[in-house]
Parts: structure tokens; C-alpha cells; sequence
């Protein structure tokens, strides 16, 4: 593995599509001097994603790459592993990225692909996870951050933060008590892999092979 920059950090990539609220909490906690990750790269699938703008206003390098440039998920998934690989990426963190990977893609960077979901997983995999945890009546919600795998929000489950639910919660006033955890708990988490990779250089374990 060729070390590029410092080994005390981890040279993280971002996936989005959307507005980009986990990718900017995990910016802010990066830019601490003893975050164990730094933020190298930021890229979506959607040209039009508000992220986009916000990271390259702070000046971290961006790439919009579209799905409809590409013939088939195939091409476009590699354009985006030559991306990765380009950033020498120790780890990426999905935050708001709405495609499955594929087995191939998940496999090349196996226990390297983070993503957050808003429920309390195995609980409510997939979309309006608010909507149905308060149309189930549950008393507890929350997110969860986990390995991601070629299933739908489906890896290996790192840590969750929970919240109540209220009695006159609507599925945006339950969003926004889960998105204020999840503010929290992704840069935690990522913080907790990163450091992982970082000892794993230093001891000379690293077996990783994206580079
Ligand atoms: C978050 O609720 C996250 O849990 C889910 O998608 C949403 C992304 O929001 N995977 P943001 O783009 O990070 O603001």
C-alpha cells in the first residue's frame, strides 16, 4: 500500500446525492488536528446535489459523476472506483447516497464502505423509515451506522444512537430529532474505522487492496 500524506489519518471519501448534512457534520469533525480521518474527496451521482456546493466551498476537491453518462451500472461504478482509487481512498463513507453497490464494488473495498441509515436497523430497511416507524406506533427510533455489503442497508451494524418518539411527532419533526444523532454518531463511528486503518498501517497489517 502506498502512504500518501500523514499515516495518523485515513484518507476518507464521501459519497452523496442530496443535501449532504452527514458529510458536512463529518467535515467539521475532520477538521479537528486529532481526527483520525481526513476528508480527500467528495463525490455524486447527482450533478445537482446542494453537497457538491458545500464541500467545494470548503475546499475539498469534488466530482459529479452521473449514472446517465455511463451505458449501463457496470461502467459507471468503475469510473467511480478510478475516482476512489485516483484519491488513494482508505475508506468511504456513503451519507445520502441513493444507489446499491454492486458485489464487485462492495468486494474490492470490503470492510471499507460505511453508510448511515435513519432507523434503528434491522428495523425499517430501505425509504420513509419515519413514516413507517410512526405508523407502527413504536415508542423508540433512531440511525444506525453500518458495513455496507452488496444487500440494502444489510451489513454489519457498527453503532446506533436512539431517540423517543413523540406523540404529536409528524415524520419531519422524528426526522430531524434522528438527523441531530446522526450528526453525531457518523463522525464518531467514522472516526472509530479510521483509526482501525491508521493502527493497521502503523503495525504493517494493512492487507488492503485498493492501491
Ligand atoms: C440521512 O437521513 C441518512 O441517514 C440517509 O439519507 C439522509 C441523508 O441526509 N441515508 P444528508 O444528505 O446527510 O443531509
Amino acid at each position: 500500500l502506498k502512504t500518501i500524506g500523514p499515516v495518523n489519518h485515513a484518507r476518507l471519501a464521501i459519497m452523496i446525492s442530496g443535501r449532504g448534512s452527514n458529510m458536512k457534520a463529518i467535515m467539521a469533525a475532520a477538521h479537528t488536528p486529532d481526527y483520525p480521518a481526513r476528508v480527500t474527496l467528495v463525490i455524486s451521482d447527482n450533478l445537482h446535489a446542494p453537497g457538491l456546493e458545500t464541500a467545494s466551498r470548503a475546499g475539498i476537491p469534488t466530482m459529479a459523476i452521473p449514472r446517465k453518462d455511463f451505458d449501463n451500472k457496470q461502467a459507471h461504478e468503475a469510473a467511480i472506483i478510478r475516482a476512489l482509487a485516483q484519491a488513494h481512498t482508505q475508506l468511504i463513507a456513503l451519507a445520502g447516497y441513493m444507489r446499491i453497490l454492486s458485489p464487485h464494488f462492495v468486494g474490492f473495498y470490503e470492510k471499507r464502505i460505511l453508510n448511515i441509515h435513519p432507523s434503528l436497523l434491522p428495523a425499517y430497511k430501505g425509504l420513509d423509515t419515519h413514516e413507517r416507524a410512526l405508523a407502527d406506533g413504536v415508542h423508540e427510533h433512531g440511525c444506525s451506522v453500518h458495513y455496507v455489503d452488496a444487500s440494502l442497508d444489510g451489513g454489519e451494524v457498527i453503532g446506533q444512537a436512539r431517540v423517543p418518539v413523540c406523540e404529536n411527532d409528524t415524520p419531519e419533526t422524528l426526522a430531524a430529532r434522528v438527523l441531530e444523532q446522526e450528526h453525531q454518531l457518523y463522525p464518531a463511528m467514522v472516526a472509530k474505522i479510521a483509526q482501525h486503518i491508521v493502527e493497521e498501517h502503523i503495525n504493517g497489517t494493512q492487507h488492503w487492496k485498493g492501491s
